[in-house]
């Protein structure tokens, strides 16, 4: 049986990469509109978006509510105290309850069943914005960034040093897509879900190798990614990964290493002088700032995606 081409937007391998694709060239397309400061692009005009979030945001909120309202739409704001999805109701009350009053939901929450059932109990799109396990969204905004820098995503040398967390996790999704070779380097005991690099191998189109030796990894990288040590609910955990993550911080030196080709790329929010130094984030190789900035670009298209507007 065909694939059912879903309403959601909450793995990348949910999509097959003629769709990822083609979501990135639409970011291309209505990112040079929105440059140009042409306003009466508004396929969104009359829509309403309704926001959950139960961690902090500063690029996935601003991003998403500035880049709806130029498309002509209205995104409304629930951060942690307002909705206590889980707590003060049950998380299937509330996709229903906000699939009465909007048209499109976008959520971060913790655990990764929650946008699960988000999306199984809404009856309008639900699109993905971080779990604990993975974030897809950033993934979608870093390739459209590649795409600008480095002309391909498709064959690309991706190395990531740190923590195996949610980002490491869509970049793997995003290998069991299209063709990559994606590097880990991670302290032993932070390497990333298991279950996940078995469905980037096991799709057989990308290289995938998990590492410690981080210097021996970064050589010929087209990106060097890093993230932060301890994630959004690990924060009591900081002190203690500063200690385990020692030597693993992305420094002048690593970039060096990894040669004159490399770009850095980082999610953000980043801890200068933990995981990256300053120095690497100012250097002119980094393009962390474009990347934040494409978050909203390729958001555009996945939100006009899941309208097939
Ligand atoms: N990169 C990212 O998702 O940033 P925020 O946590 O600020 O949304
Ligand atoms: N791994 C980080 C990403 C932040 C955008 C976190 O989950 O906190």
């Amino acid at each position: 049986a065909a694939k059912q081409i879903p309403k959601d937007f909450l793995h990348i391998n949910d999509f097959d990469k003629d769709t990822i694709m083609k979501i990135l060239n639409r970011a291309i397309e209505v990112k040079a509109i929105i440059k140009s400061g042409d306003r009466s692009f508004q396929p969104l005009k009359g829509k309403s978006m309704a926001m959950i979030f139960a961690k902090p945001s500063m690029r996935t909120r601003v991003s998403f509510e500035t880049g709806f309202f130029l498309l002509g739409g209205h995104a409304i704001y629930l951060g942690p105290d307002d909705i206590q999805m889980g707590k003060r109701e049950e998380t299937r009350d509330v996709a229903r309850v906000l699939s009465g009053y909007n048209d499109i939901i976008m959520a971060r929450v913790f655990t990764h069943q929650d946008i699960l059932d988000l999306a199984k109990y809404a009856s309008i799109p639900v699109i993905n914005g971080l779990t604990d396990y993975n974030h897809p969204c950033q993934i979608m905004a870093d390739a459209l960034t590649m795409l600008e820098h480095i002309g391909r995503i498709e064959n690309t040398k991706v190395v990531y040093v740190g923590d195996g967390n949610n980002i490491v996790h869509s970049w793997l999704l995003l290998a069991a897509v299209l063709p990559l070779h994606f590097v880990c380097a991670c302290p032993k005991g932070f390497e990333p879900d298991a279950k996940t690099v078995e469905i980037a191998r096991s799709a057989g189109i990308s290289k995938i190798e998990i590492t410690n030796d981080l210097k021996e990894a970064v050589k010929g990288a087209d990106v060097v990614y890093t993230d932060v040590w301890a994630s959004m609910g690990q924060k009591e955990e900081a002190e203690y990964r500063k200690k385990v993550f020692q030597g693993f911080t992305v420094d002048e030196a690593l970039m060096e290493m990894a040669g004159p080709n490399a770009f850095l790329m980082h999610c953000l929010p980043a801890e200068r002088g933990i995981e990256v130094t300053d120095g690497a984030i100012e250097a002119p190789n980094s393009i962390v700032f474009p990347q934040a900035e494409n978050r909203m670009h390729a958001q555009n298209a996945i939100m006009l995606h899941v309208f097939g507007a």
